[in-house]
């Protein structure tokens, strides 16, 4: 037990670093142990996670000194932003930086950093298929992690750049789960055509982190994208209708329209989406899904994670 090696994990009160602290815990024979960093040591997640058997320190990626007093002593790091918390793709990379900074400072020795494609280098700001966003950026959340890529390469630490995919739970806590349409039908709207998304359980993320801190120097600077399932708007309709035993469809919009919605970062997630269609190709390939279930053989099918998680979606 003293020999194990400490993973901290960030946002482990969270999805993706939730899925990396309990695949640790679920792993007591393991060489690993996890140290799981929340604002909040007190709040009923952090004390559930203690209970599981996981070490707990404070501390908040806004704050690069207590990130270095967080990571002191580990091996490694899974790192984590936070955009829908602030909507802020400067304060997302000054928060990566400070972890980055941090990552050096304790010494660690493999940092994996949740990233996402900087779309700018298929999308210039010139290029006016779609609307630029608070200036710089035409898919914010996306382009402040892809160009934080940077501050793990430079900061001397050995990383892995984990291309993340949609999280299938954003069918549940992000808004995006069967609505009823004004003819009385349920259904999913996305602005992808018959393009296919990867999407993955975020529970998944973690496991898929959790092998990667495991297979050594395998994946050390490297890029490892990873997905459970590549599907379009109909695959995933088709799956809500046989999982909920009634119709579901598949509405498809113009990117345009999506943006127009009347929700906080539609516009974002609009042109998010426009770039996954327009660039189908590139986004799909580095997210493997044979590759990702080679890594994690736990990886779930959008149909297994619909089984396990139907009734927490409100239709
Ligand atoms: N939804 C998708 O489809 C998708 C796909 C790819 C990537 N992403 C990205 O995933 C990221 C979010 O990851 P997630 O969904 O795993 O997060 P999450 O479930 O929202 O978890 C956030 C956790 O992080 C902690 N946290 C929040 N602010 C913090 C801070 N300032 N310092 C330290 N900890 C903080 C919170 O814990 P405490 O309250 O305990 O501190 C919270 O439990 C976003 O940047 C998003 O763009 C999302």
């Amino acid at each position: 037990m003293g020999n194990k090696k400490i993973i901290a994990v960030v946002g482990a009160t969270g999805s993706q670093g939730g899925g990396l602290a309990r695949a640790i815990l679920n792993d007591p024979d393991g060489d690993f142990k996890v140290r799981a960093i929340t604002r909040d040591a007190t709040s009923d997640a952090a004390r559930e996670l203690k209970n599981s058997g996981a070490e707990v320190v404070e501390a908040n990626v806004e704050d690069k000194d207590s990130l270095v007093k967080a990571f002191k002593g580990a091996y490694g790091a899974f790192c984590v932003t936070f955009f829908w918390e602030h909507f802020s793709p400067e304060k997302e990379k000054q928060n990566a930086k400070n972890m980055a900074d941090a990552a050096r400072e304790a010494g660690l020795k493999h940092v994996i950093w949740s990233t996402l494609e900087d779309t700018r280098k298929w999308v210039t700001l010139k290029d006016n298929r779609m609307p630029t966003l608070m200036e710089k950026y035409k898919v914010p959340h996306f382009d402040a992690k892809g160009e934080s890529d940077q501050f793990f390469i430079n900061s001397g630490v050995p990383y892995t750049l984990l291309l993340t995919s949609f999280f299938w739970d954003n069918f549940i806590n992000f808004g995006m789960g069967p609505q009823k349409g004004e003819d009385g039908k349920l259904a999913i709207t996305f602005p992808l055509g018959d393009s296919k998304l990867p999407g993955i359980a975020s529970e998944d993320i973690g496991k898929s982190a959790y092998a990667i801190f495991k297979a050594g120097d395998n994946y050390k600077n490297k890029t490892v994208g990873i997905a459970g399932e590549h599907l379009t708007g109909l695959d995933m309709a088709t799956s809500f209708s046989k999982a909920f035993n009634q119709t579901v469809n598949y509405h498809a919009v113009a990117p345009s329209v999506y943006r127009s919605f009347d929700f906080p970062g539609a516009d974002d997630l609009g042109n998010m989406f426009q770039f996954k269609v327009d660039f189908e190709e590139d986004f799909r390939k580095p997210r493997d899904v044979e590759f990702t279930r080679k890594l994690n053989p736990e990886l779930l099918t959008f149909d297994e994670w619909l089984q396990k998680n139907k009734d927490a979606i409100e239709i």
